[in-house]
């Protein structure tokens, strides 16, 4: 039995002004005309598996319950984390759910603002990573990196279990600049693409010998959700007390039984306007638009408008991007800090 548990809690800073609080990347149609979180999905089309098990903050329950409906998506429950504590947390909830009736299904956990491009060769790799997961690995999808990014964990693969999937030697969340470019120099290293498969019960195990206290929470906090249609509420008293990490640093990095199957997919996590325009369709200059602009002498730019035409002259390596109430400007190579626009708006309240 093959279980997705699509995590749709993130904020998606980074695409501001696009991405909101009100309203993050996974709910925005970026790249296609579904949204992120629809088209997580709709790729796994060719799998056979559960509905699945989704997993958001409280205040987007609409958001996602319209977004299912419209798409004809099915669903296993939505659970509503009222505030969020990261992915392990999140997780956590949605294994202890999903053993709850005496079954243990593999858990595909996927992030829900993830753009992958080669949709059989994602299926194919995880095809190829559930027997190990039934044999109790925690297996990731591992990506050939092309750059050294801080913003990803590293996977050090080893021996070979099976065809095409290695045992973990290493794994390590975010590095510094300095030892993520000795990775990407040696070439043993993999991207940690963010997803994940394993048994329910074997989550909840390495839980339990690495993160206790995260276990205890979420499962006090499932046995006093309150059901609502399909909605689990997760009860702030309690959940507010649970421990915020991120399933790489409170289990993936410390566990002794990751293995890594390699995804050649053309993966794209989508994390800042650069990467949009990495993975969107260009024209001969280079430039990726969206929306009413006009173009003269401007190259290798992402311009998007919601609102207005956009006109621009003489322009190289630009992102723009104009919606409702707000205008971003940005060199391409400095987009990573538009998360520092978005702290100071947050100061200002
Ligand atoms: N439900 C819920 N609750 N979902 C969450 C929460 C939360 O508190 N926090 C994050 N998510 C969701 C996000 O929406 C996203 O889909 C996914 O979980 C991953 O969270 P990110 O915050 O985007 O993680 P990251 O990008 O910094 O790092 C992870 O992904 C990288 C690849 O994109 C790690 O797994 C890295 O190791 C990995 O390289
Ligand atoms: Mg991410």
């Amino acid at each position: 039995m093959l279980l997705p548990v699509i995590m749709a809690g993130g904020s998606g800073s980074r695409l501001w002004p696009l991405s909101r609080t009100l309203y993050p990347k996974q709910f925005l149609s970026l790249t296609k005309d579904a949204t992120m979180l629809q088209e997580t999905v709709n790729r796994l089309g060719g799998l056979t598996h559960q509905p699945s098990i989704f997993i958001c903050n409280e205040e987007h329950r609409f958001i996602v319950a319209e977004q299912l409906r419209k798409a004809n998506i099915k669903n296993d429950g939505i659970i509503l984390e009222p505030m969020g504590k990261n992915t392990a947390p999140a997780i956590a909830l949605a294994a202890l759910k999903a053993v709850e009736n005496g079954d243990d299904p593999l858990l595909l956990v996927l992030a829900a603002d993830h753009v992958i491009k080669d949709t059989d060769a994602f299926i194919q790799s995880i095809e190829r990573a559930k027997k190990s997961a039934e044999d109790g690995k925690l297996v990731t999808f591992g990506i050939v990196p092309t750059h050294p990014e801080t913003g990803y964990g590293y996977i050090r693969g080893g021996q070979s279990i099976d065809d095409g999937i290695y045992q973990v030697d290493a794994f390590v969340e975010k590095p510094a600049l300095d030892i993520a470019k000795t990775y990407c120099e040696c070439g043993d290293y993999y991207w940690n693409s963010g997803m994940f498969l394993f048994k329910a019960s074997k989550f909840i195990q390495e839980l339990e010998a690495h993160s206790p206290e995260i276990l205890k929470v979420c499962r006090t906090s499932l046995d006093n959700a309150e059901k609502d249609l399909d909605f689990f509420r997760i009860p702030s008293q309690i959940f507010s007390e649970c421990p915020s990490d991120s399933v790489d640093y409170a289990v993936m990095e410390k566990t002794n039984d990751a293995a890594v199957v390699p995804l050649n997919a053309n993966w794209s996590d989508v994390g800042s306007w650069s990467s949009l325009w990495d993975v969107s369709t260009k024209d001969n200059d280079g430039n990726a638009v969206q929306g009413d602009v006009l173009l003269e002498s401007t190259k290798n730019s992402y311009i998007y408008s919601q609102n207005k035409l956009v006109a621009t002259v003489g322009l190289d390596d630009l992102v723009i991007v104009e919606t409702k109430d707000a205008v971003l400007v940005a060199h391409k190579d400095k987009v990573q800090d538009v998360k520092s626009i978005v702290t100071q708006l947050n100061e200002l309240g």
